[in-house]
């Protein structure tokens, strides 16, 4: 019998690690400089959360979680993204309790029972980030400068924010209405899906991913108008921020967002591929709301999250990434009664940080050097009987091929050395 990953999920193979650790690194100390601090939360949690959190007229909600009955009969789901978990952990845990804003990061699987393309699973990898208690537009422009500060340390190139405002809960009805005069013109050419989100959610029918519509939305007279003042002074404030430092952003009029928790700033932050298509790494905006909405006192918030699988994608596509890899050591017994020795040399060399490596299925020099050449060793440590009698061994620099005799009592500090070359 044959197995294979589930579809839409892949392995992380050895040789990607690199990327993701400099990207899951690169992330931790750009957040930890805008003093956001890590949270953990739970891979499922209970369906309702993300029902109650997400909106139940979105795509992830109508089609796209991992959800089951557990064996006492409780609903869970995967979590499909971060941002409800995290503010019920903010709830549960009482983390307002300060009167400070909690500024999170968080990153781990998410899961979406989507149609997998490129750059697109079902089970995938966020890092995301939410500023829980902030309702000044400098905390909007923050993150989003957060963001485009991190993919630039990360050297993705031609990056630019999209965003847009879907104003409050006051100007929604005035927007939507707005957005059904013009949707009107053209209803019966909407697919029966699209007509449904006419009457009681038409933002959703921004959100379609149908290339058609997205056309005929183009010509959409610009929302920002029908927003109230209150709403329009914010996003022109967080766009004076954003001019400030200098980000290049391009208001969006359509730009909505695929999940409902959303009022006021919604943003992406995309990437053009080598090809010049247009990447979306990052997503995000303000949900005012949201944590009263689940029973916690009123705490405006805004966050974003980005997918780690697209940015490693588009790091190894833009740039061949490369690792410096530390000098890594083979040592190598001369005859079996070395062996031994060699086990407890290897043992003393790792004590002291230092990468070794052995392979006791050979037992001649010639096929100790070949192992030793295919795990790109930069140089190996030979163990015989005359060395174990002068307390040394002899060090081959496998490029060169230079030989050095080194006392074991020197040996660990020359290694160290070599490291650090
Ligand atoms: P989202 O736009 O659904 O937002 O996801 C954010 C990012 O996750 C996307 O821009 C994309 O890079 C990545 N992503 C989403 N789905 C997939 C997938 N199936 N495969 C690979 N990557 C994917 C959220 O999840 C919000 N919670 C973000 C947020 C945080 N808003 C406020 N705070």
């Amino acid at each position: 019998m044959k197995f294979t990953a589930p579809r839409g999920t892949k392995d992380i193979l050895p040789q990607d690690i690199p990327v993701w650790r400099h990207i899951e690194d690169t992330a931790r100390q750009t957040f930890c400089i805008y003093g956001f601090n890590e949270i953990r939360t739970p891979i499922f949690e209970s369906t309702e959360l993300f029902e109650r959190g997400i909106g139940d007229d979105t795509d992830i909600i109508q089609k796209e979680m991992y959800t089951f009955l557990d064996k006492g009969n409780r609903s869970i789901t995967l979590r499909p993204e971060g941002t409800a978990p995290v503010v019920r952990a903010f709830l549960q845990n009482k983390l307002y309790s300060s009167g400070q804003t909690s500024k999170l990061f968080y990153s781990g699987p998410m899961f979406r029972y989507e149609r997998p393309q490129a750059g697109r699973y079902r089970q995938f990898h966020q890092i995301g980030v939410e500023n829980l208690g902030a309702d000044h537009p400098s905390a909007d422009a923050e993150v989003i400068a957060m963001g485009f500060h991190l993919f630039e340390k990360l050297k993705i190139k031609n990056l630019k924010v999209y965003i847009n405002s879907i104003g409050d809960a006051i100007c929604r009805p005035v927007v939507e209405e707005r957005i059904k005069q013009f949707l009107a013109l053209n209803l019966k050419n909407l697919s029966p899906d699209l007509q449904k989100k006419f009457e009681h959610k038409p933002l959703r029918i921004l959100d379609s991913k149908d290339e058609k519509v997205q056309l005929y939305l183009s010509g959409m007279p610009n929302m920002i108008d029908s927003l109230s003042q209150k709403s329009k002074d914010h996003f022109n404030s967080v766009l004076d921020y954003l001019t400030t430092l200098k980000i290049p952003f391009e208001v969006r009029p359509t730009l909505v967002r695929g999940l409902e928790y959303y009022s006021e700033t919604v943003f992406e932050i995309v990437a053009d591929d080598l090809d010049g298509a247009k990447n979306t790494l990052c997503g995000g905006g303000r949900y005012d709301k949201l944590v009263e909405e689940f029973g916690g006192p009123k705490t405006p918030a805004v966050g974003f999250a980005f997918g780690v699988e697209r940015a490693a994608l588009l790091i190894q596509k833009q740039k061949k990434f490369k690792t410096k890899l530390s000098p890594n050591f083979y040592v190598a017994p001369l005859g079996f009664s070395q062996q031994s020795r060699c086990f407890k040399l290897i043992n003393d060399l790792r004590k002291h940080g230092i990468h070794c490596e052995f392979d006791y299925s050979k037992t001649d020099l010639k096929g100790h050097l070949k192992v030793a050449n295919q795990l790109s060793a930069s140089h190996a440590i030979i163990y015989g009987e005359n060395e174990a009698n002068k307390k040394a061994v002899l060090i081959k620099d496998m490029t060169t091929g230079a030989q050095t005799d080194m006392s074991l009592r020197k040996l660990p500090g020359y290694l160290m050395k070599l490291c650090l070359l």
